[in-house]
């Protein structure tokens, strides 16, 4: 049983410069929710119950946004906003969430070895906190079941276009049916021709607490940071590794376009104002056309 996650929320958000001058990226919002909300929500989805996240400086409005405000809390009380009320409350109470901090920026690797004495000797799940990803039945339980099958590390995977490999972590193996693979090779952001196939990390991760020792034995690699890639690559050498390509769609919040993409997606998903929002969209095609036209 995977009860443990582990949300890495430490990185500057440089991309994002100036909105996280003063902000963290994990706490833009996606209409009204904070992209770390939509993580947050996906690890109680797939049974999750006690949460780290490894924060870092300038990130102290995440402890904040799943803290209680019982000043807010009577505002709204008095407003009579039953809905809202319980909105604010259900992200009070979704999980146990403990807080650490990565004093220095030193890579996903080194972000995930903060998390050793919370997750002991058992196998946990790892969700990047820019990554949202829309689906069904969602990832981390894809993930979970196929630990509970296999027992051993899962890695999730989408299928990328070629000339987009030197931006992931790429994975390569056997493939064991339609969408698990027995990996053999695991490369951090390799070049074009150096890429093992198109399939590339997505996010989201099972580890076993072999991988902390793994950390411990990892050099420093792409971009001068101890690479969590690496250290899978370290412990593939004694251990299996399997790849489970995602069933749902991946939205990279720390990218502008992607972040506007993602915000268009989800307010056409909203019933309060998906159908004015439509009517916008298709008017403001329109005019576009006509424009192009003119
Ligand atoms: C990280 C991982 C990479 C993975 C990517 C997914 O890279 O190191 O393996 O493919 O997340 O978003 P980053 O985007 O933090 O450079």
């Amino acid at each position: 049983m995977i009860k443990k996650a582990v949300i890495p929320a430490a990185g500057f958000g440089t991309r994002f410069l100036p909105a996280t001058k003063a902000q963290p990226k994990e706490m833009l919002p996606i209409i009204d929710t904070p992209v770390i909300q939509y993580v947050v929500q996906e690890c109680v989805d797939s049974g999750i119950e006690d949460i780290l996240i490894i924060s870092g400086k300038g990130k102290r409005s995440i402890e904040d946004h799943f803290d209680r405000n019982f000043e807010l809390e009577s505002r709204i009380q008095e407003r009579e906003d039953e809905i809202l009320y319980n909105r604010i409350r259900h992200i009070e109470d979704m999980a146990n969430i403990h807080f650490i901090r990565q004093k220095e920026l030193n890579g996903l690797g080194d972000a995930i070895y903060h998390a050793r004495f919370h997750c002991g000797d058992q196998p946990f799940a790892v969700l990047l906190g820019d990554t949202i990803i829309d689906s069904v039945i969602p990832v981390t339980q894809q993930l979970i079941d196929a630990y509970e099958q296999y027992g051993q590390c899962v890695i999730a995977v989408e299928k990328v276009p070629r000339d987009k490999v030197s931006r992931y972590g790429i994975v390569g193996g056997t493939q064991l049916n339609d969408k698990l693979m027995q990996l053999s090779e695991l490369v951090e952001k390799p070049e074009r021709d150096k890429a093992p196939s198109d399939l590339a990390i997505a996010g989201r991760y099972i580890l076993t607490p072999q991988i902390f020792s793994a950390i411990e034995k990892t050099a420093r690699g792409k971009g001068n940071e101890v690479q969590l890639t690496d250290a899978l690559r370290l412990l593939l050498k004694h251990d299996n590794i399997i790849a489970s390509t995602i069933e749902g769609k991946r939205y990279d919040i720390g990218n502008k376009l992607d972040f506007l993409k993602t915000t268009v997606e989800f307010a056409l998903k909203r019933p309060e104002f998906a159908t004015k929002f439509e009517a916008f969209l298709r008017n403001t095609i329109k005019n576009i056309d006509e424009g192009r036209r003119a």
